[in-house]
């Protein structure tokens, strides 16, 4: 036990895959995370998707979870979740979110913060069409967030689900959809040697980005 805090107290990797500097990003944060999204998809790094999104609750205590990435698109960036769920029901109320990236075979995380607001029906019924039957039940079977009296609880309302929809007449639930995170900041991390990390940022001043670099 003691061998194993005494490893992680001693873990220290340095980062030397990479440098990012001021002139050689993208002016368009949209952009520069499309083409790091694209490398970290070509270097096949796992969940590559997976973000971590942070909700804030009214009074102010904060709330984290990986939700998978599936759309983007000017400063848009869309998920998938349940409305009643306790992020969802944080974010109806205060709309400031933040998400954070991070691919570890890169040495690269991305940061980034705005508002976040309902995608339309049509747009979350389009998505939900085309997921596996499976998951569609699942959308309806979870009361995501809601306490369970056991997992045969969950388990039996998926049995009764699939008696009542088929793949052919399950349609979304009203309660599940997307949602969208409008980005006004961004943050791209790259890590360098000895913690000297390069730190380039993104605010959105005036309908522009402004770029700045930031002490690691
Ligand atoms: C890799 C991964 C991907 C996930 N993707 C989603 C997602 O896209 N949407 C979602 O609602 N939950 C997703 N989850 C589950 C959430 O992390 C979380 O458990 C759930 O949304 C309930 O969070 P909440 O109670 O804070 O609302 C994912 C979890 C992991 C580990």
């Amino acid at each position: 036990m003691d061998d194993f805090r005494d490893h992680i107290n001693n873990l220290r990797e340095d980062f030397t895959k990479g440098t990012l500097n001021e002139d050689g990003v993208n002016k368009d944060p949209a952009l520069q995370f499309e083409l790091w999204l694209q490398q970290a998809v070509e270097s096949k790094i796992n969940e590559v998707q997976a973000v971590h999104l942070s909700s804030v609750s009214l009074d102010g205590k904060p709330s984290s979870r990986i939700v998978y990435l599936r759309e983007f698109q000017n400063n848009n960036y869309l998920f998938y979740t349940n409305y009643n769920s306790k992020k969802a029901q944080q974010l109806f109320k205060n709309p400031n979110a933040a998400f954070t990236f991070f691919w570890p075979d890169l040495e690269r995380q991305v940061r980034m913060e705005g508002i976040v607001v309902k995608a339309s029906a049509a747009q979350s019924d389009s998505y939900f069409n085309q997921r596996p039957y499976e998951s569609k039940i699942g959308a309806w079977a979870s009361e995501q967030s809601h306490l369970l009296a056991s997992r045969e609880e969950l388990e039996k309302k998926v049995e009764e689900l699939k008696k009542q929809y088929t793949p052919e007449t399950i349609k979304r639930p009203e309660c599940w959809g997307g949602l969208i995170l409008k980005v006004n900041y961004y943050e791209f991390w790259q890590g360098r040697k000895s913690r000297l990390h390069d730190r380039i940022c993104y605010e959105l001043k005036a309908g522009s980005w402004k770029i700045s670099r930031l002490a690691p």
